[in-house]
């Protein structure tokens, strides 16, 4: 993308953040502190998407600054990655209450602006965390499908998506730890 383009993409993207921050659209935004619309750059290659921010990124109105944050810190930086470098968003942007899973109503209530966001950034490759951002991409069993690229589909474009777990999982279940970080090694190789 050439410079005026990039310029003109990066303030489409702040008006659509500022409509994020500002929506009433679904149940979850009423009890919001934040919501969050995501990070990173215009041009990146790599878009990763969670499920919905918790408490922590509710204060902040960032992603992934909480616990799961710093272990998707630590993973990402072992497998090489720059997380600066990747733009990190949430497939619902307003945190459920108690940090329950996102209903199927939020998430295809917020998926326009996800769509949007994908659209503005055109990334080449998609990594979903988990299975609510991994469904809207592919189906079957995270289990069976995680650390393994596909070419989707999606509104009309092309893009690779990696999924693998979301790294709260990890929390549950610790062994999935290291599947997270095979993953990631897998992901940043396929990158290069
Ligand atoms: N879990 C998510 O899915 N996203 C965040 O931003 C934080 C925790």
């Amino acid at each position: 993308m050439n410079f005026m383009e990039k310029i003109e993409r990066q303030k489409q993207l702040d008006r659509l953040h500022e409509e994020i921050r500002t929506t009433e659209h679904c149940p979850l935004c009423p009890d919001r502190t934040n919501a969050v619309p995501g990070e990173g750059p215009i041009d990146a290659r790599l878009f990763m998407i969670g499920e919905a921010p918790g408490a922590e990124e509710d204060k902040a109105g960032r992603p992934f600054v909480g616990r799961a944050g710093m272990l998707l810190n630590k993973a990402l930086a072992e497998a090489g990655f720059d997380r600066e470098k990747i733009f990190i968003t949430n497939a619902v942007k307003c945190r459920p209450p108690q940090n329950r899973k996102p209903k199927a109503s939020e998430v295809l209530a917020c998926k326009p602006f996800l769509d949007r966001q994908l659209e503005l950034v055109q990334p080449e490759w998609i990594c979903t965390l988990g299975t609510v951002s991994t469904h809207l991409f592919l189906e079957g069993a995270l289990t069976k499908i995680h650390g393994k690229d596909y070419l989707v589909d999606y509104n009309g474009r092309k893009y690779r998506v990696f999924p693998t777990f979301h790294p709260a999982a990890v929390f549950r279940v610790p062994a999935l730890k290291e599947e997270l970080r095979k993953d990631f090694k897998k992901l940043r190789e396929r990158i290069a």
